[in-house]
């Protein structure tokens, strides 16, 4: 949102003229105990930083509902990889079906509870096909963040730059290895190969109507 705070303190913003005047972070934590800065704890107007309101907000928002499967979708789930033993594909090794929630949590009803959120929230080399060049903390410019795959089918544009509202143009994009399934062509040796190369080939070769058995999971999650 282009807000800086006390967790992302520094704005990313290419032109510094931009910056010139405004104090970083935008939106921070307040502890002045007087409003002589606009920063008092007290004030009632930012009694909580923006971020940490918005942050109680989005969890408390109630999971996606994901509707009836139909025969193809229950197909689609086994090839996407439900466990051990199971058919599938490995679609699974990073899209975890299911976690469970800390058993402490500060809010009782958030405690102990299972999210079926198709994402192990961890970041993987994805290739120099989705790589965007940008750094952040320890990710490189070639990694992103598994997205959980709740509620993507009620999802238009997908991956992190919205270029595709094709998910098999999605899935397809997972796989880039150098010198080879490399959509844009450049920084060939850059990057290592995608984590999900060996995943994708195994999509690949799958006949046409399991292929769209694991669309049709998608879209009823
Ligand atoms: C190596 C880990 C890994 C594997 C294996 C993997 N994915 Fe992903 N998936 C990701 C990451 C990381 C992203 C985010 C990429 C981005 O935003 O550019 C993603 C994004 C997606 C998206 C786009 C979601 C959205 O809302 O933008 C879909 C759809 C998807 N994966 C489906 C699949 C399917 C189907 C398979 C199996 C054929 C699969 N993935 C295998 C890591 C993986």
């Amino acid at each position: 949102m282009g807000v800086t705070n006390d967790v992302f303190p520094t704005a990313r913003d290419e032109t510094p003229a931009c910056n010139k005047g405004i104090n970083e972070p935008n939106d921070i934590t307040r502890t002045d105990e007087n409003d002589l800065r606009n920063q008092a704890y007290t004030n009632p107007l930012h009694m909580i930083a923006d971020w940490l309101g918005f942050t109680i907000f989005m969890r408390q928002l109630a999971p996606p509902e994901p509707v009836p499967f139909s025969p193809s979708a229950l197909r689609g789930q086994q090839l996407f990889g439900t466990g051990a033993g199971s058919a599938g594909i490995g679609c699974s090794l990073c899209h975890t079906p299911t976690m469970v929630t800390g058993p402490r949590h500060e809010t009782q009803a958030l405690q102990n509870v299972q999210a079926h959120l198709y994402s192990d929230l961890l970041i993987h080399h994805m290739g120099s096909g989705l790589a965007d060049n940008v750094t952040q903390g320890l990710a490189q410019g070639d990694m992103f963040r598994t997205t959980p795959l709740w509620g993507i089918g009620q999802r238009i544009f997908f991956l992190h730059d919205g270029r595709t509202s094709d998910l098999l143009v999605a899935i397809q994009a997972h796989a880039s290895t150098p010198g080879e399934d490399d959509q844009r062509g450049d920084d060939d040796n850059k990057y290592p190969a995608s984590e999900a190369t060996a995943v994708i080939r195994k999509f690949n070769v799958l006949p046409s109507t399991d292929k769209q058995a694991i669309l049709d999971f998608l879209r009823s999650l």
